[in-house]
């Protein structure tokens, strides 16, 4: 009853890595996945990570219970707080519902069908490009994706201009993927200036915001910084969906540890926003994973490992930054043709390099050098040991 399927391809970004796991070269480098390495090529444990997990370990009390559907209240009282800032009067007012989901990716879906059921508006404007995941989570969600203009291949920047008309003409109630910091593919982010003028349109209009928080304290190393376009919009006392990843702050990738908050009006709206949450989550998968929360909760509550989370945190940044610099400076050295200031102008874990497919394709034949095929490099999986050679794969690449 089988034997009419067609074999599906491999995911475009999880695909690279199934691709370079096959090739048996000693020179292979993997920037595909947005998935922090050291100065070793190596995936990193934080330390704080190994601390929170000896103290439950030792913590005989701890069982292995089912969790509430809606997860860890504790963890999800320090995710929303994390995001919308420890004195945010929605938090305090009580207005933030938060659910503990699977990662980032199972708290757009939690929201996505969410909205799907329950608001008025079924069309959700998703930035162009974005991460690959996003169409398909929200179309299988209910929704229906349309893009708006965000990246300029001209200038390697924002389209600011074609962002403010389409999300200017996009009907009124519309619901906007918003990328919080660290734009992934491109790592450009709108300034400061740039998003309050996105807030006041949107909130002109009374389109929905629904961030996408992947990389808090990634892009800048510090997470306040990093939240701020969140906090402007809760700020406004407006309604808003936030998906949060803990997979990149804290290493905690293969943990599935994410939440999803939605900012309404009132206590009394968020309480009721909640039941229906469960609703979706209960037939999906039940309730969450009980032990990636209990480390985010043991090192958010606890002041030093909270401290030593920042300072680890702020070093994964600092490393991806010296990165970009490095690369800056080797394809400068080989006089590689073309500009190549956006690698240092781009924030976050990617650089959207502008090499095209072919461009790809050859850097992976010729130098086993995996990457997505839109030319979005993971700077976290560089080394200063690898910029050479990825260095000599792109100068090959534009002079071949
Ligand atoms: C990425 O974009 O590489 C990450 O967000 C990992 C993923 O799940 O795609």
């Amino acid at each position: 009853v089988f034997a009419h399927i067609v074999r599906a391809p491999e995911d475009p970004i999880l695909g690279v890595t199934v691709a370079y796991n096959k090739d048996p070269s000693p020179v292979k480098l993997n920037l595909g996945v947005g998935a922090y390495r050291t100065e070793e090529g190596k995936p990193l444990v934080l330390n704080v990570v190994r601390q929170a997990e000896q103290q439950l370990v030792n913590d005989r009390s701890r069982v292995k219970e089912y969790l509430p559907i809606v997860g860890l209240a504790e963890y999800n009282k320090l995710s929303a707080k994390l995001i919308l800032g420890a004195d945010s009067p929605a938090i305090q007012e009580n207005r933030v519902t938060t659910v503990q989901c699977l990662s980032g990716t199972g708290s757009l879906r939690v929201g996505g069908e969410f909205l799907a059921r329950h608001y008025h508006q079924l069309t959700i404007y998703i930035p162009l490009p974005t991460w690959g995941n996003h169409p398909k989570v929200f179309t299988l969600a209910g929704l229906s994706v349309k893009t708006y203009r965000y990246y300029d291949p001209a200038t390697r920047g924002l389209d600011f201009q074609g962002l403010l008309e389409d999300l200017g003409s996009a009907p009124s109630g519309a619901i906007v993927l918003l990328h919080a910091c660290a734009h992934n593919p491109t790592g450009v982010d709108p300034t400061i200036q740039q998003w309050e003028q996105i807030r006041q349109l949107m909130r002109s209009k009374a389109l929905l915001p629904f961030f996408d928080s992947a990389y808090q304290g990634f892009a800048s190393g510090s997470l306040d910084a990093d939240a701020q376009p969140v906090r402007m919009f809760v700020a406004d006392g407006g309604e808003c969906l936030v998906a949060q990843s803990y997979a990149k702050n804290m290493g905690l990738y293969g943990e599935r540890v994410g939440a999803l908050s939605i900012v309404c009006k009132s206590a009394d709206v968020a309480s009721r926003v909640e039941s229906q949450l469960k609703l979706v989550i209960r037939p999906m998968y039940s309730s969450p994973p009980i032990h990636g929360a209990s480390i985010v909760a043991t090192i958010l509550k606890d002041r030093n490992l909270y401290t030593e989370w920042t300072i680890e945190l702020k070093a994964m940044a600092d490393r991806i930054i010296s990165m970009r610099q490095q690369l800056f400076d080797a394809l400068r050295a080989r006089g590689t043709p073309g500009d190549w200031s956006h690698i240092i102008k781009q924030i976050g874990m990617f650089t959207f390099t502008g090499l095209n497919s072919e461009q790809v394709a050859f850097m992976t034949r010729q130098y086993h050098v995996y990457m997505t095929s839109d030319g979005r490099i993971s700077m976290a999986g560089l080394s200063s040991r690898t910029v050479p050679h990825l260095a000599d794969a792109i100068h090959a690449a534009v002079t071949s």
